[in-house]
């Protein structure tokens, strides 16, 4: 576990109560011996997941999401498992901080470290007189100091080689500052001439760079770094770093356009904000958006662009289970406009009553056409059909074929006739979490590691009876157990989680603990798994070796495989009876 120790680990999560931690962020209700709650890792109302006092760990019997107090923080605040500890253990008064494990600070410490020079060298440019006119251009739309500080906005020069000559004065190989996408293959400055915002990955490192131009010239708006092996667009949103925690506290995230409208809405206090950057949502985009469990208000631009974007961006966000909301602006072209305009405070009362989707959509529908021609009437109608189609929403829908209904005098069985006729046609989509099927003998495998991981004696009932798994990574799953409560001389299924948390087959470690199963055991019924496992295995392993005596040339080997055959069918009657 790297610099914590599995000792240290155990302390914190003794003195941690998982009841306390979850109840903290979910109600939960006793019911005998266990907690229940919704659970928080999938879409659900009814309380499927499971919370135990004495073992010490979490279930959830429709998604199978399952671990320890560790693993839960860790997911439910999408941090990592070291972030998680830290939590932990700041809950149950020790104050200790482990940090964050970066992935990429690790991996590319050389090219962050270029992008970070570079970032203060623009800042200076900014400041010096070479920066005059930038600054001005930025006074002129209201980014003060503050912002500028906050942000990291720069400068490049009109010299375009000047952030060139520095990098490489410091050492830095021209190579590495064409392929960070800081020079051109020309040698030049990528963002010459042009003020400098900052792009940072989801951990806050600055990845790459915008450029906007800022004086009459006949040039693109904003140059942006190109794609590299630390700046990857479908991967990141601006301002996600410092917005999710926000995002939590407020319940939503607001999700804008250009970057220029996150800056002006954080400067003005809303700061659970991020910005596409001109791009469409990715699924990478919608797992970033999805892990803050929070609703996703899209406010685009009031023009045809940012209508088809928010149609198209909304659409998949509903599809992935996120809940949508819409502020649709007026009278101005984009958030950055419209609060220069009319005030915050006015645009927080936009953002106070946000429309569904659905509504959104319905609404849109009606836009240039002209209602009173029964042709685009039909066409309109008929339309609104189609989205209600995916709509979930019994109450809307039901508004709004209402709605329909008494405004054009149409008879309300046919449009709930249409819809209803129209949704057997397309099967539901909804995506289901999906479980991993395993063969029968896994099957039980897993269950015998299930008891395994809750009560020595079965560890050492294994140790006797069987002692080996066919299956690999069960095989190295049931060796850690064994490894495990050698050490301990115990096994503790809390701090076993713990322990297998940075291996490999952590993910069938907590499918396994996960499983719906009894409670209690008896031991009889644990030598019948046992028992019906080895049959499985020797059934599995005659198998394998009646295939090798069919393609057996040498007749005294294939003598030797039947030899082996019959001794493994009258071991396997055999087992058991000892
Ligand atoms: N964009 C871009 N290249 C362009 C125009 C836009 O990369 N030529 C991206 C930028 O990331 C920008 C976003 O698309 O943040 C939204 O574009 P736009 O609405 O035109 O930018 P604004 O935020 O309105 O910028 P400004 O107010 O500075 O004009
Ligand atoms: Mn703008």
């Amino acid at each position: 576990m790297g610099f914590i120790s599995d000792e240290e680990l155990n302390a914190i999560r003794s003195k941690a109560n998982i009841v306390d931690v979850i109840g903290k962020y979910i109600p939960l209700t006793q019911k005998g011996k266990n907690y229940f709650c919704v659970c928080p890792f999938h879409d659900d109302h009814s309380p499927s997941m499971s919370v135990s006092y004495d073992k010490q760990i979490y279930k959830c019997f429709s998604c199978g999401a399952s671990g320890n107090v560790f693993t839960f923080v860790q997911n439910y605040e999408n941090v990592s498992f070291n972030e998680a500890v830290s939590i932990v253990a700041r809950s149950v008064g020790l104050n200790l901080d482990f940090g964050p494990v970066k992935k990429n600070s690790n991996n590319f410490k050389l090219e962050l470290e270029i992008m970070s020079l570079a970032e203060r060298f623009l800042q200076n440019n900014l400041k010096s007189s070479s920066g005059i006119d930038a600054k001005k251009y930025l006074e002129e739309r209201g980014i003060n100091e503050e912002i500028i500080a906050e942000f990291g906005i720069g400068l490049s020069l009109d010299n375009a080689t000047s952030l060139k000559d520095l990098l490489l004065k410091k050492g830095y190989g021209i190579d590495k500052l064409i392929e960070l996408g800081v020079v051109n293959e020309h040698g030049f400055d990528v963002f010459a001439r042009r003020i400098t915002f900052p792009l940072w990955n989801i951990d806050g490192d600055i990845v790459g760079f915008s450029g906007r131009i800022y004086r009459n010239e006949d040039s693109a708006k904003y140059v942006n770094s190109k794609e590299t092996k630390i700046f990857k667009k479908g991967e990141l949103l601006y301002n996600y770093h410092n917005a999710k925690d926000y995002a939590k506290r407020e319940k939503f995230i607001l999700v804008v356009e250009g970057f220029m409208d996150a800056i002006r809405l954080s400067a003005n206090g809303i700061k659970n904000v991020i910005a596409l950057m001109g791009t469409s949502l990715t699924s990478n985009h919608i797992d970033l958006l999805k892990k803050l469990r929070v609703k996703v208000i899209l406010c685009l631009d009031n023009d045809d662009a940012g209508l088809t974007a928010t149609i198209n961006n909304g659409m998949m966000l509903i599809k992935n289970n996120v809940d949508v909301g819409i502020v649709r602006l007026s009278g101005s072209k984009d958030p950055d406009e419209y609060i220069l305009k009319n005030g915050i405070d006015s645009f927080k009362n936009l953002l106070k009553e946000p429309i569904s989707y659905f509504e959104f959509r319905i609404n849109s529908l009606k836009k240039n056409r002209n209602l009173n021609n029964p042709v685009e009437l039909a066409g309109y109608i008929n339309e609104v059909i189609d989205i209600l189609k995916d709509v979930e929403d019994p109450i809307l829908k039901e508004i709004t074929i209402n709605e329909i209904a008494n405004n054009y005098k149409i008879d309300i069985s046919l449009l709930k006739e249409r819809i209803s006729w129209e949704k057997e046609k397309i099967p539901n989509v909804k995506p289901r979490v999906e479980k991993v099927k395993h063969d029968h003998q896994d099957e039980v495998a897993m269950r015998i590691l299930y008891y395994m991981m809750n009560d020595q004696k079965y560890v050492n009932l294994y140790k006797k009876k069987l002692g080996y798994i066919t299956d690999e990574k069960l095989r190295i799953i049931a060796n850690e157990i064994l490894y495990y409560s050698g050490i301990h001389n115990k096994i503790d299924v809390a701090d076993f989680i713990t322990y297998m948390s940075d291996k490999d087959n952590f993910k069938v470690v907590t499918e396994i603990v996960g499983m719906n199963m009894q409670e209690e055991l008896s031991e009889e019924n644990m030598i019948e798994y046992i028992t019906s496992y080895y049959r499985l295995m020797v059934k599995k392993q005659i198998n394998d070796l009646k295939i090798q005596m069919k393609n057996e040339m040498d007749v005294n080997k294939k003598l030797e495989i039947g030899k082996r055959i019959t001794e493994l069918k009258k071991g396997s009657v055999e087992y058991g009876r000892n």
